[in-house]
């Protein structure tokens, strides 16, 4: 029988069960609560509502729509009391309320795409997203305040730095093409450590390497919502250039687990990769693997890179996970195969693809 995400990401509960105890009772404030992500954290705190918790948490989200979207997807939370959704800029502190016990900041322009089209929204909303939460933290005196940085600060990695562990200090331009979203990310890592270091404030970070599920729309423009609409559309998927380019990709259940673990037993002032260290496969191959799963004739097409996606591109990137594993007993579960078997199926029913 097919099972729902929802189905799905109910399965990490057994996971995260034994640090989510830490939340009953407790206040979540969430920034790009309506993203990709924030969809996902909101529905897992929803599940630990329903099935963990003695008391539940309380969460605000807030999100200003550039490019979320105001329904979770996985489960309707508009009349769940339990969850208020503000309808905000976390560039603006006015929005923002002092009784909170976890802050999460996830906003953020996330897509290539979107931060080239949106440079200014992207510096801004990391930096001063993260002041406004950082001054927030030192009155409301959180438990945990946990930032989303990026796996796109370490730029384009020296290879015998791949795969690339969290002490690897980056090889990144401050003025390229992709600079206002990476050096943003690393800008506002700084803060985040100056702010543990002078208030005390419990800042974990972590560096998210390219998550993928259920609810990536194909307008997001990032590389598997984009191959599965083409491919599902029976048009050839586009690889850049040669196509040589790696990257690994994360199961959006799996990153769950290990942001939830950062989030309630992570170490304050430290950072944490989090993806899946297996396969690190050529863009081309991923092409590949989709067009043999969707047996429908597509196959991958060589292109130039087109003039809305950001130059510069990372030739390789592969996450050294032996922290988070050794520390927090993290461990991906879901192949590459399956999640996109997932992806595929949630494609199909909210495009209408026969
Ligand atoms: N998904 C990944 O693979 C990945 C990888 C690395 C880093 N990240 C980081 O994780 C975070 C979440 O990523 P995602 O994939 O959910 O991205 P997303 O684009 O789907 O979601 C980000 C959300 O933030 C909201 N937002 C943007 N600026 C805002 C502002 N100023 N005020 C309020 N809301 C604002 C957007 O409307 C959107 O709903 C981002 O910060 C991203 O940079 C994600």
């Amino acid at each position: 029988m097919k099972q729902s995400p929802l189905t799905h990401l109910e399965t990490i509960l057994p996971d995260i069960k034994k640090e989510a105890r830490k939340l009953e009772g407790k206040t979540v404030l969430i920034s790009g609560g309506s993203g990709f992500l924030g969809t996902y954290i909101n529905a897992t705190l929803y599940l630990l509502n329903k099935k963990v918790l003695r008391k539940k948490c309380r969460v605000v989200s807030i999100d200003n729509y550039i490019t979320g979207f105001r329904k979770n997807f996985l489960v309707d939370l508009e009349n769940d009391k339990n969850f208020h959704f503000v309808h905000s800029d976390i560039r603006l502190s006015s929005s923002l309320h002092d009784d909170v016990d976890y802050i999460i900041h996830a906003a953020g322009l996330a897509s290539p795409y979107y931060y080239k089209k949106y440079p200014l929204d992207t510096i801004e909303s990391a930096i001063l997203g993260a002041k406004n939460l950082l001054e927030l933290s030192r009155i409301a005196k959180p438990r945990s305040f946990l930032f989303f940085s990026s796996s796109e600060i370490y730029g384009d990695p020296d290879p015998a730095h791949v795969p690339t562990p969290e002490t690897y200090a980056g090889h990144v331009s401050s003025i390229g093409p992709r600079a206002c979203y990476d050096e943003s990310k690393r800008l506002t890592e700084t803060l985040c450590l100056v702010y543990h270091q002078l208030y005390g404030t419990p800042v974990k970070i972590v560096r998210p390497f390219n998550i993928y599920g259920p609810g990536m729309r194909h307008t997001d423009y990032r590389v598997i919502p984009t191959f599965l609409y083409k491919g599902l559309n029976k048009e050839n998927l586009p690889v850049h250039d040669k196509g040589n380019q790696t990257r690994t990709f994360c199961y959006v259940t799996d990153a769950m687990t290990g942001i939830f673990k950062v989030l309630l037993s992570g170490k304050s002032g430290e950072v944490y990769n989090i993806g899946n260290d297996k396969p690190e496969i050529t863009m081309y191959e991923l092409a590949s693997t989709i067009c043999t799963i969707l047996n429908n004739g597509t196959k991958p097409r060589k292109k130039p890179y087109p003039a809305s996606y950001p130059a510069g591109e990372p030739q390789r990137r592969c996450p050294d996970l032996a922290k988070i594993k050794s520390h927090l007993g993290y461990t991906p579960r879901v192949d590459l195969k399956e999640g996109l078997e997932r992806s595929i199926a949630w494609f199909r029913e909210e495009y209408n693809f026969k």
